[in-house]
This record gives C-alpha cells, structure tokens and sequence, in this order.
C-alpha cells in the first residue's frame, strides 16, 4: 500500500483564537521558532510522505506564502552565512510537492476533506492531518498510522484515552474487536456523546489513513445530512458499508494548540524538551513562583479596565 498524500484542512474559522484569528491564520501561531503547520508537514515529512494538499479560505494565503521561495531572503542569509536558519524549510520545499484548494464556505471538516477528491485515484490510501493536533512522539503520528493500515489493509484512524469528563468534546469511537491493546476495529463514531452515551472514552485524535471510498460516504453524507458535514459521519457510513476502519492508540504526546489554552500547554510542554529553551522556561517559572509581581489578578478586573 503506497501512501503518498496527505491532506491537510486548515480552512476553518479558528473562532476559538478570535480576534488574532481574524487576520492570522491560527496555523501560523508559532511553536518555539515555527508555526504549527510546519511541525505538522515535518510530521508528514518524516512518515516519508511528501505531497501536500492544504484546504485553506480567504485570508490564509500566508500558508501559501510560508512554503513558496522567498530568493532574496535566501540570498541575504547566504551572504551572512546563515543559511541553517532556513535549511529545513528549503529542503522539504526543494522535495515535496504542495496544491491549495480554497474552501469557499466553511461547511465542515468533512466538506474540505471531500475537496480533495480529485486529487486521490480510486483504490488509494491517503492521510488526513489536522494542524490543530501536535504530536511529540519517539516515531511520526502519521508513519505509526501508516505501518497500521499497511498490515490491516484498511483505513485507520487516531485515538487516545481522555478523561470520561471529557468525551463532550471529542468524536468517541465503539470498539467492534480488541486486536491488541492498542488497536481495535470500531463499528461506530460519535460526535460529542453526553457522558452517559459514550461507547469508550477512546477519542480521536487528527491523524487518519483514508480508503478513497470516504469520498462516496461524504457524498452521502452531505446528501442526508443537515448542517456541517462531519468527517466521523462519514466514516461510520463507510463502516456501515462493510469497509474495515481500525483504531490505533498513538504512541506520544498530543497537545491540541485549537484553543489558547492548549496552546500555551504546548509551547510550554515543547520549551520544557528543548536543550536550548528547558533552562531559560525553568528559570522564569521558579521566578513566578516566588514573586511578587506576578500576584494573580482575576481577568474580569482587568478587561472592565480596559
Ligand atoms: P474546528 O472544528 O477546530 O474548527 O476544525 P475551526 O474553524 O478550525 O476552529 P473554531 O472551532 O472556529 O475555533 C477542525 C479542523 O477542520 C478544519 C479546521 O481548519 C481544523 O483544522 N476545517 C473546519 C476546515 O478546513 N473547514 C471547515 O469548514 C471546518
């Protein structure tokens, strides 16, 4: 099984980071030096898999500007000989082939997988990456996914273990078969179940290998459904068309930088690993701890005096 593609929707409205979001795409908000889409390309990168095809909208065009040669920048850095600075970057775009497709609406994550369409032949597998799942691991998210759907030869989809708390905010998947302690086949996936509905507490994480047949089921989906069309929906119906979906338990740490607060977890969580930041973050934090203008001051006092 060739897997060669990865599709990438980064179209949505990112309400959640508003006002930044506004005229920033939330995929450009930095972690450490680089902004989150290129740790998910690099992701990608190092699963070997090297074509990229980002769903984006009106007002994100700097992704497009992010992964385009920018010669003079490169010639100013050679001249003061600080090409490293741009290495990796220069050698994923000199290597891996990028197309944008605009999402005009945003009607959905599985409306801007289904754009893609025309980009994967009939019978192929291809992975889906959503730029708001970060994931720190020893092997790729993406090539654990990939070496999984090789040897089921079927579709597969990410999952970790949330609290039960937790499962309204998640898409939650019904195990069909245990097949080791990792990895299941499901028979079904719910949306944000209450928590006295929820099949498991196993939730999906961004990472999926697609069959190309996800594209009749989001079809379907949007013929029947009502409302955004939902990529989980669309895979139960693929499901429900006797198509074999498994679910793996990645192995790693995932941040989920979709909102502020996961986003400081992040950055936090990556400085914290980093031989060069970890001291610097340690410093500051002890000092935090210990003085004293840095006293709590509820947010509500702070914005009625703006
Ligand atoms: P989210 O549900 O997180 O929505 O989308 P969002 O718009 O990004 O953020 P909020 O909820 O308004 O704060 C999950 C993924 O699906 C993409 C998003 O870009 C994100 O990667 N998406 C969502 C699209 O590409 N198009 C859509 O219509 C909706």
């Amino acid at each position: 099984m060739d897997i060669t593609k990865v599709v990438i929707p980064a179209a949505g409205r990112g309400t959640r980071f508003l006002p930044l979001t506004k005229s920033v795409p939330k995929e450009m908000l930095p972690l450490l030096e680089k902004p989150a889409i290129q740790h998910i390309i690099e992701e990608a990168f190092l699963s070997n898999v090297k074509n990229y095809i980002i769903i984006n909208s009106r007002g994100k065009t700097a992704l497009e500007d992010y992964f385009d040669d920018n010669i003079d920048l490169s010639l100013f850095l050679k001249e003061n000989n600080k090409e490293a600075l741009l290495h990796t970057l220069e050698k994923i775009n000199r290597t891996s082939t990028f197309t944008y497709i605009r999402q005009a609406e945003q009607l959905g994550l599985g409306h801007a997988v289904a754009l893609a369409a025309q980009s994967i032949q009939p019978k192929e597998y291809f992975g889906v990456m959503l730029p708001d799942d970060i994931i720190e691991s020893k092997s790729p998210g993406l090539d654990q996914l990939i070496r999984i759907a090789r040897q089921e030869k079927a579709s597969v989809i990410a999952v970790q273990e949330v609290p039960i708390e937790c499962v309204s905010s998640y898409g939650i998947i019904e195990i069909k078969k245990h097949i080791t302690p990792n990895l299941f086949q499901i028979s079904h996936i719910v949306e944000k179940p209450q928590q006295k509905d929820a099949p498991s507490n196993l939730a999906v994480v961004g990472r999926y290998i697609l069959s190309q047949k996800i594209f009749t089921s989001l079809d379907h989906v949007k013929t029947y459904g009502s409302g955004e069309i939902q990529l989980t929906d669309a895979i139960t119906n693929m499901i429900q068309n006797n198509e074999k979906v498994f679910a793996y338990k990645i192995q790693g740490l995932r941040y989920d930088i979709g909102t502020p607060i996961g986003w400081i977890k992040a950055i936090i969580g990556m400085a914290l690993q980093h031989p060069y930041y970890a001291p610097h973050v340690k410093n500051f934090l002890a000092d935090i701890e210990t003085s004293n203008s840095y006293v709590y001051k509820p947010a509500k006092i702070i914005q009625n005096s703006l």
